[in-house]
């Protein structure tokens, strides 16, 4: 039954570093590991592919439903092609948070998220995994950092990629990001009442990691 299977749900703000903490927590476990934003960026991928507008709210969700993607070694494949950096371009990141907005894409892809539970068990990171997607888990964290750290954070995975930025930028750009996230209608960035929360403010990946396999062992 896949609900005898666990979930770990990992939810947080932007560059909150949920991404590699829910790697790794689920390569300890040898569990499954979702990163659910990236399915949205996938859907801002292909409307921007087919010049798609923000508005056609009704296409944009048969696209969330019927996307072709595939998951394979680490790579993200969509149709034919190797998508796994197009993905994380700014364009991408924009429209990934516009469509994330629209309900009919929320509910596109709702059940293509559940079918990533599969035996022995699932890290699932993003938003709303704990309040809307899998309301089951059997732990809920809520992983945050100030927006300062969390946009040092970013920097430096950007000069670490040759990329440049300004920090003052970043910072204003997550803060605007959060805004949206924290105030959409539907599925809002919002910890759970049963969420154990996170602060990373002070932590770095092996300490947050550890304290939620603490957490995983506890809660069985
Ligand atoms: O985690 P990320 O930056 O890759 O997410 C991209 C966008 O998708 C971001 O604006 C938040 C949104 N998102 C969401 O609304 N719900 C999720 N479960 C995951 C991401």
């Amino acid at each position: 039954m896949p609900f005898d299977i666990p979930v770990i749900a990992i939810d947080g703000p932007s560059a909150s570093g949920k991404g590699t903490v829910a790697q790794k927590v689920a390569e300890s476990l040898g569990f499954h590991c979702l990163d659910s934003g990236s399915l949205y960026r996938l859907v801002a991928l292909a409307a921007l592919r087919s010049q798609l507008p923000w508005s056609a709210e009704a296409a944009l969700g048969e696209i969330a439903k019927t996307l072709p993607v595939r998951f394979h070694g680490g790579e993200i494949i969509l149709v034919n092609s190797i998508v796994t950096d197009d993905i994380r371009q700014e364009a991408c990141s924009a429209g990934a948070s516009i469509v994330a907005a629209i309900g009919a894409v929320r509910e596109g892809l709702l059940e293509r998220q559940k079918a990533f539970r599969q035996a022995p068990g699932l890290v699932a990171e993003g938003r709303d995994m704990g309040s809307v997607v899998f309301p089951d888990a059997v732990l809920k964290v809520f992983l945050t950092a100030s927006a300062e750290v969390r946009a040092e954070r970013r920097l430096k995975q950007l000069k670490q990629k040759g990329i440049t930025a300004k920090l003052p930028v970043l910072l204003q750009d997550l803060r605007e990001r959060d805004a949206r996230d924290s105030s959409r209608s539907v599925a809002p960035l919002k910890p759970t009442q049963d969420a154990r929360w996170l602060d990373t403010t002070a932590l770095d990946v092996d300490q947050a990691v550890n304290q939620i396999l603490l957490w995983y062992q506890e809660s069985r």
